[in-house]
């Protein structure tokens, strides 16, 4: 390993809401996020402009958004599927966005109702809108390591979509394992298949932890040369597109295994477990993150 700063993206406010079955009043959804950012995180995916016929839970983004107080250094990035999110998204004051493709054409039809090449093709006014306004762009690739509704993903797609994102214009492109169905050793050479293609610097890793590998294919990424890593506090999340789809990997456990390999993160543990655990009293659902459970104080 040679950088020893790792940026982590706090998912947990959309990845992880945007599949709770009990909907969290908006003032909740911003103490969150704030919490996440006084944390010390730099980056907090906020919620999504999607269509809220789609995913209701996230019908209140602009209320969301509009409600944060937002500080400086800090990223908020939101979800954006379509010109009329990204108007959405404007309307309200948004800096950063991300899209979201994916490598599966089943996936594709079945989350955003359009196949990888029209996802494209409407992706490309908004990245240019995007472009004019001084907008970043962050672009995800979905079912990188498996499909719930095709199964195996060939990496040659993964690879193409990952490219064709980043040539578009996203400043990064991460890869996400949306069914948490990938070893270490196939996260790995995923990653180096697409690293052939896009800078390593431009790409970040996304695991659900579904089968319990999601630290452990974090961790075979890391020693691999990635430097951005999503993911959710207390293991909050999900897709609902993907039947089975746990949350991603808990922020607690991968900022406690960085911090233990010596690496840096700006963020301090302490107050995540404490926001960790605010937040699954709150949603009364179980901490999915074993340190959020075991973590000391002191320590
Ligand atoms: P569609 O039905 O094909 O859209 O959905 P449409 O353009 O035909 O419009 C239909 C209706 O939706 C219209 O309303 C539009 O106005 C409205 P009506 O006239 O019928 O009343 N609409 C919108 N409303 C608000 N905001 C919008 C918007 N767009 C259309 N932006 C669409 C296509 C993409 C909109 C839909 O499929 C959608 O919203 N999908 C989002 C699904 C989603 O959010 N999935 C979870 C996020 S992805 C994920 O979790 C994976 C990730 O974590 C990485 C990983 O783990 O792999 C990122
Ligand atoms: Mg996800």
């Amino acid at each position: 390993m040679t950088d020893t700063h790792i940026r982590l993206v706090e998912v947990g406010p959309r990845d992880g809401l945007q599949n709770e079955a009990r909907h969290l009043p908006t003032a909740s959804k911003i103490e969150l996020i704030e919490r996440l950012a006084a944390a010390g995180h730099c980056s907090v995916e906020a919620t999504s402009f999607v269509s809220p016929r789609w995913v209701p839970q996230m019908a209140d983004a602009a209320e969301v958004y509009a409600g944060l107080n937002r500080q400086p250094g800090v990223a908020y990035p939101v979800l954006v599927p379509n010109l009329q999110g990204y108007e959405r998204a404007r309307a309200v004051g948004v800096e950063e966005i991300a899209v979201f493709g994916a490598a599966s054409e089943a996936f594709s039809q079945r989350n955003i109702n359009a196949s990888i090449a029209e996802s494209l093709a409407r992706f490309a006014p908004v990245i240019e809108r995007a472009r004019a306004d001084q907008v970043r762009v962050r672009g995800y690739v979905s079912t990188v390591l498996g499909c719930p509704y095709q199964g195996d993903v060939p990496l040659s797609d993964v690879v193409r979509v990952a490219r064709t994102l980043y040539q578009m214009g996203c400043y990064e492109i991460s890869l996400g394992d949306t069914i948490g169905v990938g070893t270490a050793g196939k996260a790995r050479a995923m990653l180096q298949a697409v690293a052939a293609e896009v800078p390593m610097a431009a790409l970040a890793v996304h695991f659900h932890d579904t089968y319990g590998q999601a630290l452990a294919n974090t961790l075979a990424c890391i020693e691999e040369g990635v430097r951005a890593v999503d993911a959710s506090v207390a293991g909050l999340g999900g897709c609902p597109y993907a039947a089975g789809a746990s949350g991603n990997v808990a922020s607690e456990d991968v900022v406690y295994l960085l911090h233990g390999l010596g690496l840096e993160t700006g963020i301090d543990l302490s107050a995540l477990v404490e926001t960790g655990r605010w937040i699954s009293a709150l949603l009364q659902r179980n901490n999915g993150s074993k340190v959020g459970l075991a973590f000391k104080h002191s320590a």
